[in-house]
């Protein structure tokens, strides 16, 4: 269904106080309302110098993701590990190696996508991030979908897709199937440092094929 111009220009009203509200600083950087694009950097400038949680304390970087802001497909991880900590990029260690490699299989290059994660900043010994601080985090996030609008979202992991699909369903009930967020198609999928912790147990490899290749199959559909 179209939108009609006061909803449109109601839309644009509630995205300009939200950005307003996580600090985003639009004026900063255009004086009438830009492209997309100009937004991105901005929201990245809110979340390197983000201090909303405590995990902001002990980080060494604060990793925004990286990527396409007019990609299809978005990848949305847990938190940055001890790696992305010190490099400030998302999936970059063991478990970001097999992402890549997934993401190459599905025909697209790592640039071409967006990744990034539910929470921003490294939590201590890789613990699972807490709900308070999902809460904190949540903002640039939605931001980051809201800019993005890619047609398709894989959440990779528990975290990623309680945070798309709130329930309490395990993963294994949630993979395979896509459930809807503000009108975007998600993916759950077994996150790749699982995968790996369970190497021997080809089935799960498997299984993460088999919903990429959904996704696949629905991003040709469009
Ligand atoms: N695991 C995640 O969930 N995100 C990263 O960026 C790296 C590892």
């Amino acid at each position: 269904m179209k939108s009609s111009p006061e909803d449109k220009l109601n839309q644009i009203k509630e995205y300009f106080k939200f950005l307003n509200e996580i600090g985003v600083d639009f004026l900063d950087s255009c004086c009438e309302v830009g492209p997309r694009s100009w937004f991105l950097p901005q929201i990245e400038k809110a979340i390197l110098n983000c201090q909303r949680c405590s995990l902001a304390q002990k980080r060494l970087k604060a990793v925004p993701g990286e990527g396409n802001w007019q990609a299809k497909l978005m990848f949305v991880g847990e938190a940055p590990g001890e790696e992305e900590d010190k490099q400030g990029r998302p999936f970059v260690g063991r478990a970001g190696q097999l992402l890549t490699k997934i993401i190459e299989a599905m025909n697209f290059k790592r640039e071409e996508v967006f990744i990034t994660n539910v929470v921003k900043c490294r939590p201590p010994e890789n613990r699972l991030p807490r709900q308070e601080e999902i809460v904190k985090c949540s903002p640039y996030l939605e931001a980051q979908i809201r800019l993005i609008n890619p047609k398709v979202i894989v959440a990779l992991g528990k975290v990623a897709a309680d945070f798309f699909i709130p329930g309490n369903l395990g993963m294994g009930q949630l993979r395979g199937n896509f459930f809807y967020y503000r009108g975007i198609p998600i993916m759950p999928t077994y996150h790749p440092a699982f995968v790996l912790r369970n190497e021997g147990r080809k089935e799960i490899k498997q299984q993460v094929w088999q919903d990429m290749k959904k996704v696949m199959a629905l991003l040709s559909r469009q």
